[in-house]
């Protein structure tokens, strides 16, 4: 290993067992298309997509050229009270592509910063319209919207939450999650026992009274907890109820958007429309850390009051609309649209669930589930070892099959490259077969 051990050492990393990668670190210097390489010299496929991020393929010709352009003409630019070109160039490109009616999109620099955003536009609008009372805001149970102290409080993975309970917001509740191994195990696409469960919100409703609750807000496909699709007609009747009560509903689109599930965004694939929503990765294929919130036109509309000097909205960070990361956000979109990616995304999907789903019958597979190209297989957890199977499994991926895959725990997680070939995903699995086969 040519990078030290002190260097090794001294990184405290994130969301990983950190003792155990120490043993045997897996150190990525390189990358090209749907590869990594290593310092040793090996090209690693990578079945995840960066971290949902990189569905165009890592290191792209036209984001990379455009990225380097644009540090060297103007590498920071003060955001507030002045922005530069490309931000305003990045702004109409991604509204563009949109659902009608939203035509404002406000800039964050990670999915993280996008959750905690999203609500304090939503508390700041009810507030506009003489209606601050509304204070409430509801998440599910295994949803996931980052780590910052708001998207921790609406998510609902218990690891992110149990180690910072005391601090969690207040004011906040959780729908039930719609997984349920006795009615909607190996599903392909959405399940369709489920639907009813979208009646908690009323259920929250008549507890907190619906008039108080600002907010609910749900990833349309959860991914981080593994991969979870709404049950057929669950979205439609989230809004439903949202709208009987004034609630607004945010889609945390951070995973789901541009293309990963074959549309630009995942409002427009399930025909649903929420007020806000949320975007961070694929924005710029993963090269340079962006994110951003979409709102409704009524939403912005609402803070446009008072003194024409006054600021509207007191939320900004020093780095939104990073010209670099814009100039990257640019490049992606027009990359998207030119090599019809979300098309070849969609045209993936069959092929997809089907390679993911013979895994059924596995005997170390408990359930398998997809939407779009997002897929998990349960791996049944060791007694007393919960993660030990699927840590392991992504170990032995990388060292003996030059596969980068995703665990969350026992779960393996699946994100192809959106412009994958068919091949490449048959060829994903059977090194999976392979591994899974081998491990007790
Ligand atoms: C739905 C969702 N929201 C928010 C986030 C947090 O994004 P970040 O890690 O960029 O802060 C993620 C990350 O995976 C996500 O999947």
């Amino acid at each position: 290993m040519s990078i030290s051990r002190t260097a090794v050492d001294s990184y405290w990393m994130p969301f990983t067992s950190n003792r155990d990668f120490k043993e045997s670190p897996r150190i990525i210097v390189g990358a090209e298309g749907h590869h990594y390489k290593t310092e040793d010299g090996r090209r690693i496929y990578d079945a995840f997509s960066g971290l949902w991020t990189s569905g165009l393929g890592h290191c792209h010709p036209k984001i990379v050229e455009a990225v380097q352009h644009q540090v060297a003409m103007l590498d920071y630019s003060l955001g507030f009270q002045a922005g530069s070109d490309k931000v305003f160039e990045l702004a109409e490109k991604v509204t563009a592509i949109a659902p009608e009616g939203f035509s404002k999109i406000f800039f964050t620099n990670s999915g993280s910063e996008s959750a905690d955003t999203s609500l304090k536009i939503a508390l700041g609008y009810h507030r506009a319209r003489g209606e601050g009372h509304r204070t409430r805001l509801i998440g599910r149970e295994k949803g996931y919207h980052g780590v910052n102290f708001g998207g921790m409080s609406v998510g609902g993975m218990t690891p992110n939450r149990k180690a910072f309970g005391a601090s969690l917001l207040p004011c906040v509740d959780h729908l039930r999650h719609t997984w349920d191994l006795e009615h909607n195990a190996f599903s392909r696409g959405q399940p369709k026992w489920g639907t009813h469960l979208a009646d908690d919100l009323e259920r929250l409703a008549a507890l907190h009274d619906g008039g108080n609750i600002a907010a609910v807000i749900v990833e349309p496909v959860s991914g981080s907890a593994g991969i979870i699709p709404p049950p057929v007609g669950y979205l439609e009747r989230l809004r439903e109820i949202c709208d009987h009560y004034g609630i607004l509903l945010i889609f945390d689109e951070v995973i789901t958007a541009f293309g990963r599930i074959g549309e630009p965004f995942g409002a427009q694939r399930f025909g649903v429309m929420p007020d806000i929503i949320n975007m961070a990765k694929g924005l710029t294929n993963g090269v340079i850390p962006m994110g951003a919130v979409m709102v409704r036109d009524e939403i912005y509309d609402a803070f446009m009051h008072g003194p024409k000097q006054a600021i509207e909205l007191f939320h900004g960070y020093t780095y939104s609309g990073h010209p670099v990361a814009a100039a990257a956000g640019i490049a992606a979109l027009d990359a998207y649209v030119e090599e019809g990616t979300f098309e070849q995304s969609r045209a993936l999907e069959q092929h997809f669930e089907d390679e993911l789903h013979a895994f059924k019958g596995h005997p170390l597979v408990s359930d398998i589930r997809n939407f779009g190209l997002m897929g998990g297989i349960d791996l049944v957890a060791r007694p007393g070892e919960i993660g030990a199977r699927g840590l392991e499994a992504h170990k032995k991926c990388f060292w003996e099959e030059d596969l980068m895959v995703r665990n969350g725990g026992d779960i393996l997680q699946f994100s192809p490259f959106l412009n994958s070939r068919p091949e490449d995903i048959t060829m994903t699995f059977e090194k999976v077969r392979k591994v899974l086969d081998q491990i007790d």
